[in-house]
């Protein structure tokens, strides 16, 4: 019972009467009141901090990873919905004379992958991938896509049975048994809890204060979502929330390989009328890929920032486009492997593996003639066409196929190739 009336307060000494009294009056203290009530508050802060607050784990701490981190971690000091501290784990790696984890706690920054980008103090870095999640009512994903599987292994048996994920991560996950999976499918089904996703057009060191960024969550829970979206957004990162978690996540995860298109593009000196070309074909694609996975996915999904937005944002300015654009500009001499290193400072290309992935699921379900500038993607990184062959993705596509059966009865198929790459990781 609720309430600040003479009555409420008489109905607190009826036997059954209330089980809860909260008196905003301030008039008197009844002695009788206070005796028999199990807690008496006189103070609405001390009722405020006693109320439950989400404990905040987030997995990884890469660029994004980081940028995200200065978000929640503003957050989660400054809103009463959430614990202060925000544990966040981190593949731990020599930094200097000490550990990367060391120098996060020192510094309160990532000085490898982000430096100049300070949390709150509130945030602990945490080698320990366990011990990050295991009091966890909420777990932010944000690690390479590779190494996903591996990590919800390692957890699985001390996830708390009511956490609630969200994936931060763009990739598809291939399984030698059931084929392409959503990663958010597969966090739900390795660890038996809810996961939304967040995706959009957001370059890990454009997003700051005083600067303009949006988002989208998509969950399937509109409570999930909107818990979710209090975690992430601030006034210089903007959230929407939809529904449509399986079209926003293909979308993430499709538009590095147009990246990597459009990397070429470029690095060839190709003009903006190819570019657009590219990009306008890219889309295409990824919408029609996504909704023949999954007929529920939404044209509507297409035009948030986890769609056109992105896209833009990453055929312009991502590591995808960078290090395909360096690709081309080697004629293809330098191997992906190597201008990763090279370019990234540890940081993971994305577009090559994804567009590997997508060539298994055109393999398995047979769509490979309708998806050429995919199809043609996967060509030029396997070193069978020249970067500048973008330009002729329509006939790169069905010549492709060709140069692949000369090969079909020496060596192990493509697809073969594939799995055996995407089931080690
Ligand atoms: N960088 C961006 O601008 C951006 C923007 C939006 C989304 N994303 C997505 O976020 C995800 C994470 O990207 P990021 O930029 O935070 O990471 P990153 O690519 O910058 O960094 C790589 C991370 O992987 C870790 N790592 C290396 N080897 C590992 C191993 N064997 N096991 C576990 N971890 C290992 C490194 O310690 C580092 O934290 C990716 O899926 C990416 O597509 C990135």
């Amino acid at each position: 019972m609720i309430g600040d009336g003479i009555t409420d307060l008489e109905a607190v000494q009826e036997t059954g009467g209330a089980d809860l009294f909260i008196g905003y009056g301030g008039v008197m203290e009844r002695t009788k009141v206070v005796e028999g009530a199990d807690w008496f508050v006189k103070d609405f802060q001390v009722l405020i901090d006693a109320l439950p607050r989400w404990k905040v784990a987030m997995i990884g701490s890469g660029a994004f990873a980081s940028s995200v981190a200065q978000m929640i971690s503003y957050n989660a000091a400054s809103k009463a919905a959430f614990n202060t501290r925000v544990d966040m784990y981190v593949y731990d790696e020599p930094y200097g004379d000490t550990t990367l984890t060391q120098a996060i706690n020192a510094m309160h920054e990532n000085p490898k992958y982000m430096p100049g980008v300070k949390f709150g103090d509130n945030v602990v870095a945490n080698p320990d991938l366990q011990d990050t999640v295991k009091n966890a009512d909420l777990i932010v994903f944000c690690a390479p896509h590779q190494f996903l599987k591996n990590m919800c292994q390692q957890i699985q048996t001390v996830v708390k049975p009511t956490a609630k994920a969200i994936s931060l991560t763009k990739g598809i996950h291939i399984s030698p048994m059931d084929g392409p999976q959503l990663l958010s499918t597969m966090i739900r089904r390795m660890l038996n809890i809810e996961c939304s996703v967040m995706m959009g057009a957001n370059l890990a060191n454009e997003i700051h204060p005083g600067g303009l960024c949006e988002s989208t969550i998509a969950s399937h829970s509109t409570e999930d979502g909107e818990v979710f979206r209090q975690l992430l957004e601030t006034d210089y990162f903007s959230i929407r929330i939809i529904s449509d978690v399986e079209g926003a996540e293909l979308a993430g995860a499709l538009k590095n390989v147009v990246a990597v298109a459009s990397g070429f593009c470029d690095g060839c000196g190709l003009g903006e009328n190819a570019k657009a070309a590219i990009l306008r074909q890219g889309l295409e694609e990824m919408r029609a890929f996504s909704k023949r996975l999954y007929p529920t996915v939404r044209d509507e999904t297409f035009w948030e920032s986890c769609g056109v937005a992105d896209l833009i944002a990453t055929c312009y300015g991502g590591r995808n486009h960078l290090v395909s654009q360096e690709y081309a500009k080697r004629g293809g001499k330098a191997s992906f492997e190597q201008l990763e290193k090279e370019l990234l400072n540890g940081q993971k290309l994305q577009g090559v593996l994804t567009s590997s992935e997508v060539q298994a699921v055109l393999q398995i379900k047979g769509w490979k003639d309708d998806f050429p500038l995919f199809m043609a993607v996967d060509a030029i990184v396997r070193g069978l066409f020249q970067p500048k062959d973008i330009a002729r993705y329509r006939t790169v596509a069905a010549e492709a196929e060709l140069k692949d059966l000369h090969h079909v009865n020496s060596e192990p198929s493509l697809l073969e190739k594939r799995l055996s790459v995407t089931m080690k990781l």
